[in-house]
């Protein structure tokens, strides 16, 4: 069969689909161009990593916690993916950690430092985000598709996630900022916008602006803030005064309710994003594997807290009865160094591999017969078991052997518990046993009458550790 030179087969698409020859045929961006741009978008992805990290663990709203720590684990798997391209493209040394452009760097701390929730989601949500995106499309118009095709596809994936992010980000930014929050930002969004436009674009593709920028929110450093808050949904921050564990581990104890208490044992979960959050913030210099995985087990743990708020919510049962602590992640990030949290966190996960860990909740959730406890306790088995491994490749090396990374991190773990007594000395908590008002609660639900035994349940922190071990002597020294 003879075809003109510019035609395909029968018909068929050219070019393996990806585009026309004419489109194909279009001179693009030269590798050093398409380099430079990666960069950009390269350093914008890390530094949405690193503001939505770091505001996790000092922001109130529930929401917000759990939706920053989805946004920044995606953030850093396009990191990770755009360092793998940039790296395919003849750039012996990478020169990934330099800042491509100083305004662009104001950008991003002035972000970081916005002193309200209000200003932090309308920077990151109206802003940043956008702005990455224009780039990011931006590139798939200038670019060649045949011959740049892996920065093209590592464009339109990246294109799909962002614009769920942006999609929450505006609604939350129509809950939360009002007329007179937003003219009283106005000043500082046009920073932002000077800021950009100084840089010539995020992707650094139009003519720089003569523009004078002054820092505002980033006129001193940033300093992280690993003090947890919480929302009025959590009005005793520090009660210690249900042990969820010693109730599910009690043989003599019937299912049903511990199903409850499970859901309560995973809504707890939001306290490792806020610890974690800090060791993530506070642990430099590290290769980026290690805050690709570390931020995916961040999302996980504030996955497996929503997990619990789903589980109550679909028993119709009120979670706020449950008094959900922030004294672990409170404890640890004023405490404790980042490897001695990681350590704790290390001796923590390890111990769920047991059969009296993971397993033993999964069978606890089948034994309640509730599908979705069941369901929930799977996938948080699964989740667990990668988290081990995490550990054991990000922590563990740092040690002579695992006897001594899981004694540094158990002796660690006590001195969470040493605050008991004084915190309820101090006034800070009654450590109130809320345990009946959410089981009569559950019950009203069920239309059963409570378990008298069940309903007495009243032990409490003060002697016993989650992993029921006793807690040591020195206790309530503070
Ligand atoms: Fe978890
Ligand atoms: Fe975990």
């Amino acid at each position: 069969m003879n075809l003109p030179g510019n035609e395909s087969s029968r018909g068929l698409p050219p070019v393996a689909g990806l585009c026309s020859f004419a489109e194909a045929a279009r001179a693009g961006l030269s590798v050093e161009t398409c380099v430079q741009r990666l960069k950009r978008f390269h350093y914008a992805l890390r530094r949405l990593h690193q503001i939505f990290t770091a505001r996790i663990t000092a922001e109130p709203l529930y929401e917000l916690k759990t939706a920053f720590s989805l946004h920044a684990y995606v953030c850093a798997e396009h990191v990770a993916a755009l360092r793998t391209r940039v790296g395919e493209m003849r750039e012996p040394p990478l020169g990934l950690e330099a800042v491509p452009d100083p305004n662009l760097e104001i950008f991003f701390d002035e972000i970081l430092g916005a002193p309200s929730t209000e200003e932090l989601v309308t920077g990151l949500y109206e802003k940043a985000l956008p702005a990455l995106v224009a780039a990011l499309e931006r590139h798939l118009v200038d670019t060649n598709h045949l011959a740049d095709y892996p920065t093209v596809r590592l464009c339109r994936f990246a294109l799909l996630e962002l614009a769920d992010l942006i999609r929450f980000g505006r609604e939350t930014v129509r809950c939360l900022v009002d007329e007179s929050a937003r003219c009283g930002m106005a000043d500082w969004l046009g920073l932002l916008d000077r800021c950009l436009a100084a840089a010539g674009g995020l992707d650094g593709a139009s003519t720089p602006a003569e523009t004078r920028i002054v820092r505002q929110h980033s006129a001193r450093p940033y300093v992280y803030d690993g003090k947890p808050r919480r929302d009025g949904r959590f009005p005793d921050p520090y009660n210690r005064g249900v042990n969820a564990e010693a109730f599910i581990y009690n043989e003599k104890l019937p299912p049903a309710p511990k199903m409850l208490m499970l859901f309560f044992r995973r809504l707890r979960e939001i306290e490792i994003p806020e610890m974690m959050a800090s060791i993530i913030t506070e642990t430099k210099d590290k290769p980026w594997g290690y805050y690709r995985e570390m931020s995916r087990q961040l999302w996980d743990e504030a996955r497996h807290s929503l997990m619990g708020e789903v589980g109550f919510v679909s028993l119709g049962v009120d979670w706020h009865k449950a008094m959900v602590n922030a004294t672990y992640a409170l404890t640890m990030n004023t405490r404790l160094t980042p490897l001695e949290r990681h350590g704790v966190l290390y001796f923590v996960e390890q111990g769920l591999m047991a059969k009296t860990g993971k397993r033993y909740e999964w069978e606890v959730a089948l034994a309640s017969q509730n599908p979705l406890a069941s369901l929930f306790q799977d996938y948080d088995w699964a989740d667990e078991v990668l988290h081990a491994r995490i550990g054991r490749d990000w922590y563990l090396p740092q040690f002579k052997n695992t006897q001594e990374a899981l004694k540094y991190g158990d002796d660690r773990w006590n001195i969470l518990f040493t605050n008991w007594k004084a915190w309820r000395d101090q006034g800070l908590t009654q450590h109130r046993n809320w345990w009946p008002d959410l089981y009569q609660d559950a019950c009203a639900k069920w239309g059963v009458a409570p378990d008298p035994v069940v309903l007495a349940y009243a032990e409490t922190y003060e002697h016993k550790r989650a992993d029921l071990k006793k807690v040591p002597s020195t206790s309530g020294t503070e």
